[in-house]
C-alpha cells in the first residue's frame, strides 16, 4: 500500500459517501420522512465542497520528526463525485500547513502536477486549500509538512512523559484541529475511511484510531487501517514508549511503561461496560475497543477516537471512582462515531447522547445509586454553568457562524442533551424509549445527521405513536430555547441527601468534622460534600476538614479541583503548593479553567496564577493555552 496502491472500498464506505440523501429503503424513517432537500448540511466551519466532490479514503504517510517537530509527508485523497457534481477545483481545509506540491491522478500510478492555490488565513478556519482537477482525476495527492504552532498537535520532551526518557506525540482533532496535521475535507460530514504508514525513531511505538497490530515488530516503521468510514476529527495518532496490557480478547491499555499496570487495574471492567453498551443499544461495531491513556497534559478527560480512547492519566484515582469517563468515551461508540453530528452547531447529538447513554452504562455496572449520584452532579454542573452563560449559548442547537466550534464546549450540548433524553425516557418509559434509540442507531449507522434529521426520525418513529404522552415533552423548547424546561426531570440522590444533612450539621457546629461519618463516602459523595458548602468558608473550617480528612493530600483529581476551589475563595494558604503543583503537573482543560478563574478574582491570587502560569505554559497543549491566556490575560 505504500504508495497509494488502488485500495478496495469495502461495500461500507459507498454507503457512506452518499448518506445524506439515501436513508435506507423500506425502513421505518422513509415511510415518512421526506429526504433531506440538500445532499450535505451547510457546515459553517469548514470552507470544503462535498457536495460537488467528496473524499472517500485517505493514504496517509509521515516521518514523524522529533528534533523538528513536524510531521512530513503526503495525502492521498481517493475522491467520489456525486451524478450533479461538477467540480474543477477540490477545496481543502488546512491550517498552518507547508504544502509542497499537490499532484492529481486518473488510475492512483501516475501522477500530474496539480496547480494549486492557499488562501489567506482565518483566524478560527483556517486556510483553503483549492486544487485545480483535471475531469477524470480520481485522486490528489499532497505533499506538505506540519509547522511548529500545529493547534492538532502536541509535541511533548521526555521530562512531561511519565519514562522521562523519550519524547511523546499525540494528537487531538476535534473540533477543527485535523486540518492542522492533514488537509482534507475537515467536516464531519464527510466520512472518510484510511490507511497510514507512519515512521518514527526506532525505539518508539506508534498507535492510531484504526486497527493496531498487537504483534507489530517494534521497528519505528507502522502500517495501519480503518476500514469503517469516519468523519475527519476522528483521526488520531499518538507515538511515545508505549507498552500493551490486555483485559479481555477485545480490549487493553496502551500506555508508558510505569503507568501501564495501574491503568489495567483502573479499567479492569472494561469489557463488563462493552457487554452492557451492547445490551442496550446493539452490536459493538468498531472490533477492538483499547484505551490509551496519556501524559498528563492531554488537555480533555477522554478522546473517543474509534478503536483507540485517548485518556488523561487524571482518572486514575486508584479505586475505580472516575471511570464514567470511559463509560463515556465507549458509549461515543455508538453516539458520534457511528451516527456523527453533521455540523458543530449539532454536537449535542454527539455529547447529550453520550452523557445519556454513559449514565446508563454505569448504572448497569456500577448501579443506580452512582448513576444518579453523577447524573445529580451532572445537573449541578449545568445549572451552575447556565447561570453565567448567554441565552443564545444555552440553546441545544446552538448558533456558532463566527466563532470556533470548541466554544461549544460547555455543559449545555452534555447535560442538557441527556436531560432531554432522560425526560423522553421517563415519558415515554424505557422499553419503548429503549427500542427506539437502538431503531435510532441502527438507521442512521455510519452516517452524519443534523438535529433536523434527528428530530424528523423523533416524530416519524416515537412522537407520532404516542400524541398524547408526545404533548407532555416540550421538544422544540428543549433543543431551540434557552435553559431548562420546567417540566425537565430532576434527578435525586438518597445519599446525597445523607450527605447534605452532615454537612449542615459540621456548618453550623452542630458537630466536629472527624465526627462525620465519611469513612465510606464515595468521590461522588465527596464532591457533593464540598458543593454543599458555602464557596467560601472561614479558614479555620477550612483547616479543622483538611486536618480531619487530609484534601490537601488527596490523590483524586476531581476531589482535589473541588477543594482547591475551596481553598482558593477561603484563602487558605496551606492548599497553595499543592496548588502550583497540581497546576503545573497536568494540562487538563476541565481543571485549569475554573481554578485560574477563581485565581484572577483578587489582585493576588492573579499574581499568583501568573507566575504559575508562567512556569506551566509551555507545557499545556496549545487548545488549554488558548483557554488559560483569555483567562488570566496573557501575557499580562
Ligand atoms: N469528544 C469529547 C471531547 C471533545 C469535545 C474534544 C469537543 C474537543 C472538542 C469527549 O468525548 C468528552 O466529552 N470528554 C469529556 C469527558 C466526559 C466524561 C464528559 C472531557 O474531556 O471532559
Ligand atoms: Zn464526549
Amino acid at each position: 500500500m505504500r504508495n497509494g496502491k488502488l485500495v478496495a472500498v469495502t461495500l461500507i464506505s459507498i454507503a457512506a459517501v452518499g448518506c445524506r440523501e439515501s436513508s435506507a429503503p423500506g425502513s421505518a424513517a422513509t415511510a415518512t420522512t421526506p429526504a433531506p432537500a440538500v445532499a450535505a448540511a451547510h457546515d459553517d466551519h469548514s470552507y470544503s465542497n462535498p457536495n460537488e466532490i467528496r473524499v472517500r479514503h485517505a493514504d496517509l504517510d509521515w516521518d514523524v520528526l522529533f528534533d523538528r517537530r513536524i510531521l512530513r509527508g503526503s495525502a492521498i485523497l481517493t475522491l467520489y463525485r456525486p451524478p450533479r457534481g461538477r467540480a474543477t477545483h477540490l477545496v481543502l481545509d488546512t491550517r498552518d500547513l507547508d504544502i509542497q506540491k499537490a499532484e492529481s491522478s486518473r488510475d492512483g500510478s501516475s501522477w500530474a502536477n496539480a496547480p494549486f492555490s492557499l488562501a489567506p488565513p482565518d483566524k478560527i478556519l483556517g486556510s483553503a486549500l483549492s486544487i485545480t482537477l483535471p475531469d477524470d482525476a480520481t485522486r490528489v495527492r499532497i505533499s506538505y509538512t506540519t509547522r511548529l504552532q500545529a493547534s492538532g498537535l502536541q509535541w511533548l520532551d521526555p521530562p512531561q512523559t511519565a519514562g522521562k526518557k523519550d519524547p511523546f506525540l499525540f494528537t487531538q482533532s476535534e473540533a477543527i484541529h485535523a486540518r492542522s496535521w492533514i488537509p482534507l475535507q475537515d467536516s464531519p460530514q464527510v466520512r472518510i475511511t484510511y490507511r497510514a504508514h507512519v515512521r518514527t525513531p526506532k525505539n518508539l511505538m506508534a498507535v492510531m484510531s484504526a486497527n493496531n497490530d498487537l504483534k507489530a515488530a517494534r521497528d519505528g516503521d507502522y502500517e495501519f487501517e480503518m476500514p469503517q468510514p469516519i468523519p475527519s476529527y476522528l483521526i488520531a495518532l499518538a507515538v511515545g514508549d508505549l507498552s500493551f496490557a490486555p483485559i479481555s480478547p477485545r480490549t487493553g491499555i496502551w500506555a508508558e511503561p510505569p503507568v501501564v499496570g495501574k491503568a489495567a487495574r483502573e479499567f479492569a471492567d472494561l469489557e463488563a461496560m462493552i457487554r452492557a453498551a451492547e445490551e442496550l443499544f446493539g452490536p459493538y461495531r468498531w472490533d477492538r475497543y483499547d484505551v490509551l491513556v496519556l501524559p498528563p497534559s492531554f488537555p480533555f478527560g477522554g478522546m473517543e477516537n474509534p478503536r483507540l480512547t485517548f485518556a488523561t492519566p487524571t482518572v486514575l484515582a486508584g479505586d475505580k471512582s472516575l471511570v464514567a469517563l470511559v463509560a463515556h468515551e465507549l458509549a461515543h461508540s455508538w453516539a458520534g462515531n457511528l451516527v456523527t453530528n453533521a455540523t458543530w452547531r449539532d454536537f449535542w447529538l454527539n455529547e447529550g447522547f453520550t452523557v445519556y447513554l454513559e449514565r446508563r452504562i454505569v448504572e448497569k455496572v456500577f448501579g443506580q445509586r452512582r448513576a444518579e449520584m453523577e447524573a445529580v452532579l451532572g445537573l449541578q454542573d449545568l445549572e451552575k454553568e447556565l447561570a453565567t452563560l448567554p441565552e443564545k449559548d444555552q440553546i441545544l442547537h446552538v448558533d456558532l457562524r463566527g466563532r470556533d466550534p470548541d466554544d461549544g464546549f460547555t455543559d449545555v450540548p452534555y447535560e442538557k442533551g441527556a436531560l432531554f433524553l432522560r425526560h423522553l425516557e421517563q415519558t415515554f418509559g424505557r422499553a419503548t424509549f429503549d427500542r427506539f434509540l437502538r431503531g435510532y442507531f441502527d438507521h442512521f449507522a455510519f452516517q452524519s445527521i443534523t438535529t433536523e434529521d434527528f428530530l424528523r426520525y423523533l416524530h416519524a418513529n416515537l412522537l407520532d405513536d404516542h400524541r398524547e404522552l408526545a404533548a407532555r415533552v416540550p421538544v422544540e423548547e428543549w433543543v431551540e430555547k434557552p435553559g431548562i424546561p420546567a417540566s425537565a426531570p430532576r434527578p435525586k440522590s438518597e445519599a446525597f441527601e445523607r450527605v447534605e444533612f452532615e454537612a449542615a450539621r459540621w456548618l453550623a457546629g452542630n458537630a466536629p468534622a472527624s465526627s462525620l461519618p465519611a469513612s465510606g463516602w464515595s468521590t461522588q459523595e465527596w464532591l457533593h460534600f464540598l458543593r454543599a458548602l458555602p464557596a467560601t468558608l472561614p479558614r479555620e473550617k477550612v483547616a479543622e476538614l483538611d486536618q480531619a480528612f487530609h484534601l490537601t493530600d488527596s490523590g483524586n483529581a476531581e476531589i482535589t479541583n473541588q477543594w482547591l476551589l475551596m481553598a482558593i475563595a477561603s484563602g487558605y494558604e496551606p492548599a497553595y503548593p499543592r496548588l502550583e503543583q497540581f497546576l503545573v503537573s497536568m494540562g487538563r482543560r476541565k481543571f485549569l479553567k475554573p481554578l485560574y478563574e477563581a485565581l484572577v478574582k483578587t489582585p493576588e491570587g492573579k499574581a499568583r496564577a501568573l507566575a504559575i502560569y508562567r512556569k506551566a505554559r509551555s507545557t499545556y497543549h496549545p487548545i488549554a493555552v488558548a483557554t488559560v491566556d483569555k483567562i488570566v490575560g496573557w501575557p499580562g
